[in-house]
């Protein structure tokens, strides 16, 4: 079988790692978290990185630093990870949903303006699969309206948005370095702000709200999110190593657009000329006209050796927020068909070209062969 995906670990990563455990830092303190956080900013052009142990918990404190009042709302795209959703409703917010530009797969950056009401407090914007939102019209929007925008760039470390790298574009921004992504830690996260107080807020909330100058007395509650210093040793190792492995996303993706631009019943993914996209994975959408649903393709595309990953279902269509009385009669068509007919090939920084060769032979079989 062909992996959807592995990561790609080297000597560093390993050097980094056994400092730790020959010094016993294992826990979160250590010379690499703070190394991880510098490192990881400096990259993205933030001043600031307050590292977390996954996506999720990252998105949580990005939110809890707006300090939603009761019936506050968030503008997202459905199409997403229902972290994105979570982190605004376990904070007592409302998500409010826009649809996705059928292009690049991520939110229509045209439907936000409409949903703005007074209780409107701030947008999240997704970089889908590794290509960037397009971010100056939402920019724009979020000064006029006075809005915050919390940036979740978990799936696009690298890219860039005319010039400047995702994670530098909003007020806030989010990663997640789980073992799928470009940098990954294993498990882990980072929030990234240009303010001072907004990451100091950050720090306190990921570790119990602490106190400096007495330790076990505290004025709010936070969670523990914090990161290992093994995570972050690892990230460290990851993140010297990112142009290398952005490059090899770019050839892949470029690659496998050259071979599949052939067969007129996909639609593959775009590089606006705003952008750089790093192919975090490389979707495919089959036209209705093969028949065929992403299910059954997927199934085709398992029995010749080629693992996928369906795309996201939408936000709307998620039982656990319809049951929360969440976003009743509302449709979303562009991100419906694509959580019908979208899936993901191997995408992997180990993925060889005799591999990528392969998974292509095997996609034209099939579309042929119906
Ligand atoms: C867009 C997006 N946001 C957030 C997350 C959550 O990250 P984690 O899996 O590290 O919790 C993911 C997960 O992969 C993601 O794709």
């Amino acid at each position: 079988m062909i992996p959807v995906n592995e990561p790609r670990l080297g000597a560093r990563e390993l050097e980094y790692v056994n400092e730790c455990l020959q010094t016993g830092w294992i826990s979160s303190e250590g010379r690499f978290i703070e190394a991880f956080e510098q490192k990881w900013a400096e990259y993205c052009g933030m001043k600031y990185g307050v590292a977390v142990c996954n996506g999720t918990v990252a998105l949580q404190l990005a939110v809890a630093c707006l300090d939603l009042q009761p019936g506050e709302e968030v503008i997202l795209p459905t199409f997403t990870i229902i972290s994105c959703a979570q982190a605004i409703t376990y904070n007592g917010g409302i998500p409010v949903l826009v649809d996705c530009d059928p292009r690049t797969w991520c939110m229509d950056v045209g439907q936000v303006e409409a949903k703005i009401t007074s209780r409107t407090r701030a947008i999240m914007p997704v970089h889908i699969y590794g290509h960037p939102v397009d971010m100056e019209p939402l920019q724009e929007i979020a000064r006029r309206h006075n809005l915050v925008i919390i940036e979740d760039a978990a799936e696009a470390h690298g890219a860039e948005y005319k010039g400047a790298r995702c994670g530098s574009l909003g007020d806030i921004s989010c990663f997640s370095f789980y073992a799928n992504k470009i940098v990954t830690t294993g498990e882990g996260g980072m929030v990234l702000t240009n303010n001072e107080a907004v990451a100091s807020r950050l720090k306190s909330l990921r570790n119990l709200c602490f106190q400096k100058e007495r330790r076990f007395y505290h004025t709010a509650l936070g969670f523990n999110f914090r990161m290992t210093n093994i995570q972050a040793a690892l990230g460290v190792a990851q993140v010297e190593a990112i142009e290398s492995a952005v490059q090899q996303k770019r050839w892949m993706g470029q690659e496998y657009t050259k071979r599949l631009s052939q067969f007129k019943e996909l639609q593959l993914p775009v590089e606006e000329a705003w952008a750089k996209n790093v192919y975090w994975m490389y979707g495919l959408v089959l036209n209705e006209s093969t028949g065929m649903s992403a299910v059954d393709f997927a199934k085709r595309l398992a029995e010749a050796g080629v693992a996928t990953r369906p795309f996201f279902l939408g936000m709307h269509e998620q039982p656990v927020l319809q049951d929360r009385g969440l976003f009743m009669g509302e449709h979303y068509p562009v991100a419906e068909r694509l959580a019908r007919q979208g899936l993901y090939l191997p995408s992997g920084l180990s993925l060889t070209q005799v591999q990528l060769g392969e998974v292509c032979r095997v996609v034209g079989a099939i579309l042929n062969g119906r």
